[in-house]
């Protein structure tokens, strides 16, 4: 298989040269050297330039683009181009156009306008693919296949008529008969009894609420429908060119949950990821290291970074730019998790076209930017990274979640529309992070036959909110506990399998026995609600009704409201040396972060190094040479200490016992063997 990051870390951007006169690239290939560009992504949005009629070739631009980039000693991520199909397709084949829940066809004009489960579109794609491969196959400066482009961004479900047809046949697969989906889906309730697979809808716009159930089925459909184009490309890419690895990029981040990336992560060569800050958030940082952990997580390794911005995006509501210092410390906070490249939306900033206020390397402003000088000042430190690579990242703990769990947390008929499928595990992985402590995002969907000996690796288990839990997750969490890890698990987690049919008997049925816990009623509270607990915390969202078993100790009660006295917080301690904790509420950040350090301390979980400040400290180490980097990344407005020694690769300097960081400022240090 091609080596696609050649011998360090992979440095570049979207490269999209068709944007510009041909003479603009003289300046881009100089600018890319200066700046020490090894990769580049070509071809995303090109399949209208590509083939400007149907079975009509034109790959002459690409062939210069190509060749000149080989010149420049620049490594190529080849797209097969299918991301955006050009006009005369759904001029030729309206029906290839998605159409939306509410039923309204999209029209041409933007990208991605494509129904996942047109057979014209696969065969066309396919006809593409098939071309480019041969076509490029041999080509010097190929390194990697980049897959589409960010498969389901904007056409994750679609509800026309083909989807349906495709919706049905998936369902037969699934299910022996007709009446195994009524069981499945409980279509007792409302008169939903079906007699055939053919009187099957997808659950598009309704008189009222859709069956969680069907709801639920359509959208694994919708993510398998996905990942079957995907593989459909990949298996022509693997049958033309099997020695250059394939990707496609993955949107792992706080909005997108329509593609299981645990599954889809099984499939891939090379996992590459894309993100981008996202300032509505509370902590756009945290959600960044949450994100860049889940994908290390899926990859089961280090991952590329295919995708972030050097400032501002063109898509938020305000868009704000990178400070001074802010995009080398983003990069180095992917670097820390397991990136093995950082690659950036775009090269060269557009000056036409939906996105000419996105950010790129060359901003419009040119060369002589503070922009493009941090951007060789990046690439700079990369290159003195290069040993990085391949290098494993140090985690104790493990935080669970489930992109099923997520499909079925949409339900708008749940207890409260309140809890978000990744609220508690954002806040888990935040203050963890704050205390210097690396956790491991671990995607269900990737581990269908592993997950216990997975979940075996870690001192510490946390499952926030895994409300659809099937038995194997469930006995995989249990067999941690047992064999002596401490498992934290939070309120709602195990209350439903994966039909999203209620475990009966107490929640949280798949946990009970766990825990030592048995919920009889949920009381949810309202916006502003907090409740009180009887050792001084308070809980928001969520609280319960519910008696704990003979060797379970509360840890605290609610005081106040209709459930005063009921246990909150609870742990049972297991024969193994392991313990069983259970939250039954959305803590306050002071309660979980005391918390969170007592199940540490239980673990024997120490922080990556001792440190003051808002800082964020993560080791990668080298199995084979034992080699480590201790990087540390400062959030805060004030000096930060880390306990280190080595030599930091940003400023170059000795670190002798304590690294002194300013506010904002980042540093690799290569650690002193220990003697
Ligand atoms: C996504 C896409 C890119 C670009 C960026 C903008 O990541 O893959 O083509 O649109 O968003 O932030």
């Amino acid at each position: 298989m091609r080596n696609w990051t050649e011998d360090g870390i992979a440095f570049g951007a979207d490269y999209n040269p068709e944007q510009w006169p041909e003479q603009v690239r003289c300046e881009d290939l100089e600018l890319m050297r200066e700046a020490g560009v090894t990769l580049v992504s070509v071809g995303i949005f090109s399949w209208g330039l590509l083939e400007p009629e149907p079975g009509r070739y034109d790959f002459g631009w690409l062939d210069r683009v190509l060749d000149d980039l080989h010149g420049a000693g620049i490594g190529v991520d080849l797209a097969t181009a299918t991301a955006s199909p050009p006009a005369w397709m759904s001029q030729r084949w309206p029906e290839v156009l998605p159409v939306d829940h509410d039923g309204r066809r999209h029209t041409f004009g933007s990208r991605q306008s494509w129904c996942p489960s047109s057979p014209v579109y696969r065969e066309r794609s396919l006809a593409l693919v098939e071309a480019l491969a041969t076509r490029y196959g041999s080509h010097p400066a190929l390194r990697l296949w980049h897959i589409s482009n960010e498969l389901g961004c904007h056409n994750a479900r679609c509800y026309c008529d083909v989807s349906a047809a495709a919706f049905r046949e998936w369902l037969q697969r699934r299910y022996s008969g007709v009446d195994a989906l009524n069981d499945a889906w409980a279509t007792a309730f409302w008169s939903q009894h079906y007699t055939s697979f053919d009187q099957v809808q997808v659950p598009a716009l309704s008189s009222s609420f859709p069956n969680p159930a069907h709801a639920l089925d359509f959208a694994r459909f919708s993510s398998d429908e996905l990942l079957g184009q995907h593989l459909a490309e990949q298996a022509v890419l693997r049958r033309v060119t099997p020695d250059v690895p394939t990707t496609t990029n993955f949107m792992v981040s706080a909005g997108q949950t329509a593609m299981d990336y645990g599954r889809w992560a099984r499939e891939q060569d090379v996992v590459s990821n894309d993100h981008y800050l996202v300032h509505a958030l509370g902590d756009p940082r945290a959600e960044l290291a949450f994100a860049a952990d889940m994908t290390r997580g899926v990859a089961g390794g280090p991952w590329l970074l295919m995708e972030h911005s050097t400032s501002a995006v063109n898509w938020q509501p305000v868009n704000v730019a990178k400070a001074p210092g802010e995009m080398l410390r983003d990069s180095l906070a992917h670097v820390a998790r397991g990136a093995d490249g950082v690659m950036f939306f775009q090269w060269r900033a557009s000056s036409g076209g939906a996105e000419q206020w996105h950010s790129g390397m060359v901003p419009h402003a040119g060369r002589d930017s503070d922009r493009f000088r941090e951007v060789v000042e990046l690439g700079a430190v990369l290159q003195r990274l290069a040993d990085v690579r391949g290098s494993d990242v140090e985690a104790d703990v493990a935080v669970l979640v489930d992109y099923q769990n997520a499909w079925a947390l949409e339900a708008p008929t749940l207890p409260s529309a309140r809890v978000g499928h990744l609220d508690v595990a954002h806040q888990v992985h935040r203050l963890l992070c704050e205390r210097q402590t690396t956790a491991d995002v671990v995607a269900v969907g990737a581990h269908p036959d592993d997950l216990a000996e997975v979940l075996a690796r870690y001192r510490v288990v946390v499952v926030p909110t895994l409300y659809l839990c099937d038995d194997a997750t469930a006995a995989a969490v249990t067999a941690a506990a047992e064999a002596g890890a401490q498992v934290v698990v939070t309120y709602l987690s195990g209350t439903v399998d994966e039909r999203v049919r209620v475990r009966l008997g107490g929640y949280p049925g798949a946990f009970r026995d766990l825990l030592g816990v048995r919920v009889e009623e949920f009381h949810p509270l309202l916006e502003g609600v907090g409740t009180a607990l009887d050792d001084g915390s308070t809980g928001e969202v969520w609280s319960e009704r519910a008696t704990v078993a003979a060797d379970v100790e509360v840890l605290a009660s609610y005081g106040d409201g209709a459930v005063a006295g009921s246990p909150a917080l609870t742990r049972r301690a297991l024969p193994g040396g392991g313990a069983a904790w259970y939250v039954g509420t959305t803590l306050d950040d002071e309660a979980l972060d005391g918390l969170l350090q007592a199940v540490c301390a239980a673990g024997g979980v120490a922080p990556a190094a001792p440190a003051t400040g808002f800082v964020d400290v993560v080791r990668r180490r080298d199995a084979t040479t034992g080699r480590s980097w201790l990087f540390a990344l400062n959030h805060g407005e004030e000096t930060a200490t880390v306990r280190v020694s080595g030599v930091d690769a940003v400023s170059g300097a000795d670190v002798d016992g304590t690294l002194h960081l300013a506010p904002g400022a980042s540093a690799v240090v290569a650690e002193t063997p220990r003697p």
